[in-house]
């Protein structure tokens, strides 16, 4: 059987069309919503929310391509974002980078054999006064430097 949302979800999922004058303008929510249950954004989970919408799968598949915070491909149970933009790049960015990229034994958008750990290098993440950062899944961990991240990484089980 194909990706359904779960009963709590599809009560997620009405809650936020009811916020907008039209169901497509929900899309974003529904799709957040649907990678918090499959971990993924699939072919399976693209028509279903299509479905449960009533849009073209096409407007979904636009959203899904357009913003990096959907994955396409199933990613680590902790998913590292390193942030390499200006500010966190001029304070020690790309040795963290290195190191995370040197400890994990991936690349970027890759995923450990063990399916623990993904890594992402990302632009700016809005938190360039506490540069440099990562995010590990959705917690920030800002003023870094490699040793800390190490640290993160080594207390993550
Ligand atoms: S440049 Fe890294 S958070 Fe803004």
């Amino acid at each position: 059987m194909g990706f359904q949302f779960t009963e709590e979800n599809i009560a997620r999922v009405n809650k936020a069309k009811s916020k907008y004058p039209t169901s497509l303008a929900a899309v974003m929510e529904t799709l957040w919503i649907a990678q918090e249950q499959n971990g993924y954004i699939s072919e399976e989970v693209m028509s279903h929310v299509a479905e449960v919408l009533q849009i073209d799968k096409v407007n979904v598949l636009s959203v899904v391509t357009f913003y990096t915070m959907y994955f396409q491909k199933k990613m680590g149970k902790y998913h590292i974002q390193v942030c390499t933009n200006v500010s966190c790049m001029l304070r020690g960015a790309y040795e963290i980078w290195d190191a995370v990229k040197d400890k994990l034994g991936i690349e970027n958008m890759e995923v450990t054999s063990d399916g623990k750990f993904s890594l992402e290098e990302v632009e700016c993440m809005g938190a360039c006064g506490y540069a440099p950062m990562i995010a590990v899944n959705e917690n920030f961990h800002e003023n870094l430097n490699k040793e800390k991240v190490l640290e993160i990484l080594d207390s993550l089980k």
